[in-house]
């Protein structure tokens, strides 16, 4: 063990696992490249992690050159607090314990002589980066979507360029070096008509901080988004390190960020013929009606299409109900169709066996698709959900539309369900999308790979940290 500790760097996620995942894989891949990392989040979302994955947070857990270590605060409030089911009211809470936990927590590392020498947070909890300011600690942020999404609430926030409003809701936006974007094609918590919109406002929140990162970095690739992040770097200090999931100083590592406990069904997926399923999932936030659960079901039925569907359990805070499937439909597929609870969704994606994948376009889904070479079927609900979905259809050509989003407000029909399947895994179209999603993994491989354009980035940001790096201790780490 190195008798000098490496530098300190603390991260703190928003707790949603869209959110964990990525700033957890940036640890991992920070940790490979000899850091000391350790990953924060609430206490709450701690339990669920080391009921799911084993995960331990009284030691640290060597990766690569470097070790990670987990430190979870509590939010203020009980487990069963109604008031967990009112997300705005919640994030007010999550400020008010996070920023007083994350003082502690900084103070109590300073004091052990292993203090933190950077500060990284993922948007929608932009006030870390004030708890960095006042403990005059470097900070960084993690944006966890695309660099698309990102110029999109930059240039609504800056007023740039005209967006949807109230008296013109179905305006288009032209922005600059991206395709034009229909109103619906727009991250919709930016949209007059989203429920959502105060998620919108807390985004534009960080934005509203990005005076304070030295950088942002971003779980996206050069290769990938290049015109729009040659634009952005223009604007701010902007790093795509992505995909970060891959990870190749240390492609071993077991730590996962899961919420919920992964079902087995890599052994199902051993029993199928190379590129033979369908793999449908909707993320860990995304609730679909039941309604359209019956036609997907359908869908996948008269397809005679092998799948495997993840049909997640409701939030834990939230009214929606468990999903039922139609009556004898688990009879009627046998074994041609498995249906779980939760996946190793990477594991998954990189299994020969998937043919496509059925998604909501979350960007964690859509990179990892992307850059494991698989197709997909675009079924986006909210966020920046529908503006991944027009580029993985129109611009990185890796799939077919199957719906538009919340707004459009219409049940996909079995018909069309089963229409889009045949198209991406048995027409000539999905030799076409197979081919450029190939294209993308070879692409992602050598961006992440040692000297990759994503592994310079991130390289350059290991040195800048250490270079900010002031303190300087002597204290071995074994103390953890
Ligand atoms: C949310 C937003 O929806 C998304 O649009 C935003 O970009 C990030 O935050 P979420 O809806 O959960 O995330 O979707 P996604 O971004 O795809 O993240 C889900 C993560 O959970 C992925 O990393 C995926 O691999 C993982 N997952 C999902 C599993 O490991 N198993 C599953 O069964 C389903």
């Amino acid at each position: 063990m190195d008798s000098v500790a490496p530098t300190h760097v603390l991260l703190v996620s928003f707790p949603a696992q869209g959110h964990i995942n990525p700033l957890l894989r940036l640890g991992k891949r920070l940790a490979a490249k000899g850091l000391l990392v350790t990953f924060s989040t609430t206490e709450s979302i701690g339990k669920e992690m080391r009921k799911a994955n084993n995960t331990t947070d009284d030691q640290a857990i060597p990766v690569g050159e470097g070790f990670l270590r987990f430190e979870f605060f509590q939010d203020g409030w009980e487990m069963d607090d109604p008031r967990r089911k009112d997300l705005e009211g919640y994030l007010r809470q999550l400020e008010l314990a996070g920023k007083d936990a994350l003082h502690q927590i900084i103070k109590k590392h300073a004091h052990k002589d292993h203090p933190v020498s950077c500060l990284i947070n993922n948007a929608f909890i932009p006030w870390v980066c004030d708890v960095a300011i006042e403990l005059g600690i470097p900070n960084a942020v993690l944006w966890v979507q695309s660099c698309a999404a990102f110029s999109a609430y930059y240039h609504y926030h800056h007023n740039l360029v005209p967006f949807p409003s109230e008296s013109q809701p179905m305006i288009d936006v032209q922005l600059p070096s991206l395709p034009l974007l229909r109103y619906d094609e727009v991250p919709d918590f930016l949209h007059p008509s989203s429920p959502f919109q105060f998620l919108g406002r807390i985004a534009i929140d960080q934005f509203k901080n990005f005076s304070k990162p030295f950088c942002i970095l971003m779980d996206t690739f050069q290769e990938l988004e290049h015109e729009i992040i040659d634009y952005m770097s223009k604007l701010c200090v902007i790093k795509p390190v992505g995909p970060l999931f891959i990870n190749p100083k240390a492609p071993n590592t077991s730590v996962r960020g899961d919420i919920l406990k992964a079902d087995d069904c890599i052994e199902w997926l051993n029993s199928k013929p190379p590129a033979s399923v369908a793999y449908i999932s909707f993320g860990s936030l995304a609730y679909v009606e039941q309604e359209q659960v019956d036609e997907i079901a359908y869908g996948l039925l008269n397809s005679g299409i092998s799948f495997l569907w993840v049909m997640k359990p409701p939030g834990k805070h939230t009214d929606f109900k468990f999903h039922v499937l139609p009556d004898g439909f688990l009879e009627k597929v046998g074994n041609r169709g498995k249906v779980i609870q939760w996946s190793p969704q990477e594991e998954v994606l990189a299994h020969p066996s998937v043919a496509c994948f059925v998604t909501h376009c979350g960007w964690n889904s859509s990179m990892e698709a992307v850059t494991l070479g698989v197709p997909v079927l675009t079924f986006p609900q909210w966020g920046d959900q529908v503006t991944n979905a027009k580029f993985l259809v129109d611009v990185f050509g890796v799939g077919v539309r199957l719906s538009r989003g919340q707004a459009e407000n219409r049940l996909i029909l079995r018909d069309e369900v089963e229409k889009c399947l045949l198209e991406a895994t048995v027409s000539p179209k999905a030799v076409e999308l197979k081919h450029h999603a190939l294209k993308w993994k070879t692409a992602a491989g050598e961006a992440v790979a040692e000297g990759g354009s994503s592994d310079q980035n991130i390289q350059f940001f290991v040195d800048e940290i250490k270079r900010r790096c002031v303190a300087v201790t002597s204290t071995s780490i074994t103390s953890f």
